[in-house]
């Protein structure tokens, strides 16, 4: 039986975005580890979960009344630890109030570090954040009693999406179906198209960035179609390091929910004898140009990364919406970043920059008239 844990009875757990695909399975590990975990608050957004926990809070980001309640459940003193999983830049503020009231964060909204990694690191402090991006989840697990010194390089992992494998595809002609149709995850919507794009590689290396204080141009992508190493570290002696597992969600919301200890048969393990070859390739980044921008985003700085991140949601709405193809998405996210005026990188100026991609993006979709 899995131990009580660091507290001696178990840890009260918010999970924000508590319907949707991360929100799930992390419902999924805490109900297999009643010893360690408890439910202790939930959102939900247009599904139900159906959940009972001191508190249930049923609504959109934005709406006052669900703002409100969030941040008393996130700040409330009985709450030890926020999983932050509802998708893109609103999670930014409860993310915010959660490591401000000294709150462990599970972050698996990489959108929130994207766009404002300077403030949220500052605002976790020593403490940190632990991650559930399966790769950045590797990377932590691989820095478990490293010194930072150590580290030569981080080196991401991506499965490649269902286009890398298909180089004469004309991807101006893709479908929704075909966009959303992952080879190895199943996810969310946003995270799926993401994936296509490959523009989920490009938010990850910001991510990584911040979460582990890498300089940029030490943060490798390589094409791993398997999904079974999800990321390794390089260190100065020429070691690599790599985490593999079953693609699984489920596994890194464990480590993140279970850390310092590991949650006992959270996925069934990965039989080595039965694998198949390990394939690694190198990024193709004229045909996924996304990487590159997001590097040149993170790099300028300013408000920059908080357009990259708005351009492409919004970029991804009009896909989804059957606005713009799928090749438009990155484009509009390049011509954002090329168009956006502003340097700052305050809360204020990182929130304008924000709003001012999203219309752009509209605007230029057709889905808002100036
Ligand atoms: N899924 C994965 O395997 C995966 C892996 C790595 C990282 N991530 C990241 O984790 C985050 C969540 O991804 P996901 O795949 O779990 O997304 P998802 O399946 O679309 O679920 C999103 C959750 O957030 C809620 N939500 C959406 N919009 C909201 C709004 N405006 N206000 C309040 N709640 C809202 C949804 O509620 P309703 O559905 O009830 O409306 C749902 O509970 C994303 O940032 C993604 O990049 C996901």
């Amino acid at each position: 039986m899995t131990s009580r844990g660091p507290l001696g009875r178990p840890v009260n757990v918010a999970v924000l975005g508590a319907t949707g695909s991360i929100g799930q399975q992390t419902l999924d590990v805490i109900d297999r580890n009643p010893a360690r975990l408890r439910l202790f608050g939930l959102t939900e957004g247009r599904r139900s979960a159906k959940r009972t926990a001191e508190y249930l809070i049923q609504g959109q980001a934005g709406e006052a009344d669900f703002d409100t309640r969030v941040e008393a459940m996130v700040t409330d003193p009985r709450c030890d630890l926020v999983v932050v999983a509802i998708p893109g830049a609103r999670a930014l503020a409860p993310t915010l109030h959660a490591l401000k009231a000294g709150k462990e964060v599970a972050l698996a909204t990489k959108e929130v570090l994207v766009m404002a990694g300077a403030l949220v690191m500052k605002a976790a402090g020593q403490r940190g954040i632990r991650p559930v991006d399966s790769e950045h989840s590797a990377i932590w697990q691989c820095l478990w009693g490293e010194s930072r010194d150590s580290v030569r390089r981080l080196i991401l992992t991506a499965s490649g999406g269902p286009f890398w494998a298909h180089p004469d595809l004309d991807l101006d002609q893709v479908t929704l179906e075909e966009a959303l149709n992952h080879p190895r995850w199943s996810m969310g919507p946003k995270v799926t198209i993401d994936s296509a794009t490959l523009m989920n590689k490009g938010l990850e290396v910001i991510e990584a960035h911040h979460l582990f204080d890498v300089a940029l141009e030490r943060i490798s992508v390589v094409i791993h179609p398997q999904s079974v190493v999800h990321s390794m570290v390089e260190f100065v002696d020429g070691s690599l390091k790599a985490q593999l597992g079953r693609p699984d969600m489920r596994l890194p919301i464990s480590v993140a929910l279970g850390y310092p200890d590991r949650l006992a048969d959270a996925v069934p393990p990965t039989v080595v004898e039965e694998l198949d070859a390990l394939d690694f390739h190198s990024l193709d980044e004229e045909r996924f140009p996304s990487v590159g921008l997001a590097r040149e985003a993170a790099l300028k700085g300013g408000g920059r990364p908080a357009v990259l991140n708005a351009a492409n949601e919004e970029a991804v709405n009009a896909f989804l919406l059957g606005a713009i193809p799928f090749s438009g998405i990155v484009q509009a996210v390049e011509r954002a970043l090329h168009a956006f005026p502003g340097t700052g990188d305050s809360l204020e100026e990182i929130l304008e920059a924000d709003r001012w991609a999203r219309e752009y993006v509209k605007v230029k979709s057709g889905r808002l008239k100036t």
